[in-house]
């Protein structure tokens, strides 16, 4: 079947369509109908089912007997170590992990927060929980105490597992204090932790709450797999939206089977037993959706990869994964490309390898920018596939299903919406906006399975967040528009969110991070553009008249803040102290126009400004840090 008629196939009969999606999938229970709609606009799938995510992901290999392919590939330049876990060991692993847990008291629904580097430890964390039918969070290694303790208080875990460290080029990310002081500042408190010691860094454990990850084990059983309802949760990833409170995006189990497993053949055109990799980190939905479940759930071989792109040791590390460990499809976001460019133009050290076994390469993240995949179609010679997608989706929205047709590449658009997804391109009013016209990109009302249903314990933020704008459609809060071949262009986001480096941030959080600076009377955090990260935040700070301190040094006190408060992984580096901030009359802040003059672009002079020489001072602090072209 093609493109078209699979789409086809699809609208016409969206019941039939997911319910032979849902065949690949083991059931303890079928479910009897793909969709329920009884509480529209909040719709569920499968949700009469029962089943088990982990057992699915890794057991039922094992009974298939293929337990002893590989399951995990470890592979670290920054700790030297490379390891590799068949199915049948990871499934003694899980069990064993799983039977720890539950002897403490781990349950069906309980929370668990997973706060680990880039090892194989984390998917085994998230694999046990999903064995209990416990509901994990993983949390970002580059997000400070503050930012875990949010999501401490929001998630109420029963427990937390984490590493004692992480490891950046050039540093070891000290886990266990940021643990511990995430702990302190929550109001919720864990009964336990599991601590993952690693030899860069022993933490001291706090005795009665931390356990060793090796010795909770002792004097347990390892538990089997508990079957759950298809409708309950299999993970809450919290992400970005306009203010400092993260949004629990909920994924459900049975939803998230079917269609993670349906886009391992359907979108990445892999075979059970091909090798996987996407070089994220298990803190984003791509490290869930990508490195951890789907290519488990579809019995390939995946990569956890500890390192970066460039200086782990050098800008080639990439291409030596691919080739040492034959990587069929290989997914990253195009500021990891733009990284290895910057270094090797020529693509030097891609020449050193014997890259054969590459068959495609996927971007997603952010905006695809063309010279990125031009660079990388002219290096490696295979497909450069954009996809966009979301934290919220856990999956492509639009892309290039290569498993199903190769469509043309058109640079600049991730192709054509997937099964599942009608987008309409919509004006302020709702209307569906003619091709080539910008717009809001929405989506009609049901989102396929696997989506999110709703926020943890905020069904009425996700309401206002996601459904009230366009009643019947899900607002992306992304911009774009439609070509006549119904390709999608994604051009910028509708809210107060950026994009730095494939994270995406709220720059609402960080200004409510500078507005607790006792200096600062108001500020506004703003995206400028970034030659390698995409965008960088920039702040501009109005001080409290009579303050003694200097601007510079309320300006390095304020990238102090942000970094204590939210992370390093923030990379809040730029800030400057102006007078005023260009408003309208009703007082609503101009970020846009900022941007405008610190991106060098035209733009028009708003009709509702209050005052049109604030611009000139905005133009100068932003000179004065080397913007335009910064
Ligand atoms: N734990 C602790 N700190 C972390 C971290 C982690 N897991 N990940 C990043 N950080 C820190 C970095 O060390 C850096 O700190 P610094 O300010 O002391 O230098 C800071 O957070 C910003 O990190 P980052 O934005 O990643 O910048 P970088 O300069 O370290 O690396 C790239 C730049 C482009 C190489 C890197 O961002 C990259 O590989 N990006 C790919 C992104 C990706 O895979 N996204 C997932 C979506 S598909
Ligand atoms: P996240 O939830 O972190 O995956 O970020 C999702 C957001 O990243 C989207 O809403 C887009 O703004 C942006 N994004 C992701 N993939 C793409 C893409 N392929 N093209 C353009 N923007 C993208």
């Amino acid at each position: 079947m093609t493109y078209a008629e699979t789409y086809a196939a699809w609208k016409a009969d969206p019941e039939a369509y997911w319910m032979k999606a849902a065949e690949a999938i083991d059931w303890v229970t079928p479910p009897s109908k793909a969709l329920f709609d009884e509480n529209a606009p909040l719709y569920e799938w499968f949700k009469d089912a029962e089943v088990n995510t982990c057992y699915n992901a890794v057991d039922r290999h094992v009974d298939a007997g293929r337990g002893d392919q590989v399951a995990i590939i470890y592979d670290s330049p920054v700790t030297d170590t490379k390891q590799k876990i068949t199915y049948s060991e990871l499934k003694t692993r899980v069990a064993s992990l799983a039977g720890a847990l539950r002897a403490r008291g781990v349950e069906k629904g309980d929370r668990v927060i997973i706060y680990m580097p880039m090892v194989p430890e984390a998917l085994e964390a998230m694999l046990a929980c999903s064995r209990l039918g416990a509901i994990h969070s993983v949390v970002f290694g580059g997000f400070a105490s503050n930012e875990l303790a949010v999501r401490i208080d929001d998630a109420q875990p029963k427990a937390i597992i984490a590493g004692s460290c992480g490891i950046e080029p050039g540093r070891v990310v000290h886990y266990k204090p940021l643990l511990d002081g995430a702990i302190e500042m929550a109001a919720h408190k864990p009964e336990f932790c599991v601590i993952f010691q690693r030899e860069q860094e022993v933490a001291t454990l706090i005795e009665g709450r931390d356990y060793d990850w090796h010795d909770v084990r002792d004097g347990t059983e390892p538990a089997e797999c508990v079957p759950v309802s298809g409708d309950h949760p299999a993970y809450i990833l919290y992400t970005s939206g306009t203010t400092g409170q993260p949004k629990g995006v909920v994924r459900p189990t049975a939803g998230h089977l079917v269609a993670l497993n349906w886009t391992m053949k359907n979108i990445y055109d892999m075979d059970p037993g091909d090798v996987f990799w996407a070089a994220s980190d298990v803190g984003w939905v791509v490290g869930h959706s990508y490195i951890c479940y789907a290519p488990l759930i579809s019995g390939n071989t995946t990569i956890v990869f500890e390192g970066k792109p460039v200086g782990t040791p050098d800008a080639g590390t990439f291409w030596r994964v691919i080739s040492e460990h034959k990587v069929k499809s290989f997914f990253t976001a195009p500021t990891a490309f733009r990284a290895v460019k910057r270094v090797d133009p020529q693509g030097e050290f891609v020449k050193k390898y014997d890259l054969s076994s590459l068959k495609i390469i996927f971007l997603a993240g952010e905006r695809a920018d063309p010279d990125t995949i031009q660079w990388a179609e002219e290096k490696f010679g295979v497909p450069v596939i954009d996809h966009w997608w979301q934290t919220e989706t856990g999956y492509t929205i639009a892309g290039n299903p290569m498993g199903i047709e190769r469509l043309p590449v058109k640079i600049g658009s991730p192709t054509v919406p997937m099964p599942g997804y009608d987008i309409q391109i919509l004006d302020d009013g709702g209307h569906p906006v003619a091709d080539g016209e910008l717009g809001a990109i929405a989506v009609k009302l049901p989102l396929p399975p696997g989506t999110l249903p709703t926020l943890w314990n905020a069904e009425d933020r996700f309401r206002k967040s996601y459904l009230d704008t366009f009643p019947g459609y899900y607002e992306t809060g992304d911009a774009g528009m439609k070509d006549e071949d119904g390709y999608l262009y994604i051009m910028a986001r509708t809210d107060d969110v950026i994009n730095v480096a494939g994270h995406r941030l709220s720059t609402g959080g960080m200004e409510e991070v500078l507005a607790s600076h006792p200096d600062v009377a108001e500020c506004a955090v703003i995206g400028v553009t970034d030659q390698l990260k995409g965008q960088l935040p920039l702040g501009f700070l109005c001080l409290n008249s009579g303050t003694e301190k200097s601007a510079e040094d309320v300006c390095k006190e304020c990238v102090t803040l942000v970094r204590e408060k939210i992370g390093p992984v923030a990379a809040f580096k730029l800030a400057c102290v102006v007078e005023r901030l260009p408003k309208t009359r009703s007082g609503k802040i101009l970020r846009g126009t900022m941007v405008s003059i610190a991106d060098g672009k035209e733009f028009k002079m708003p009709a509702t400004i209050d005052d049109p020489a604030i611009l000139d001072e905005i133009a100068e602090a932003l000179r004065r840090l080397g913007y335009p072209n910064g």
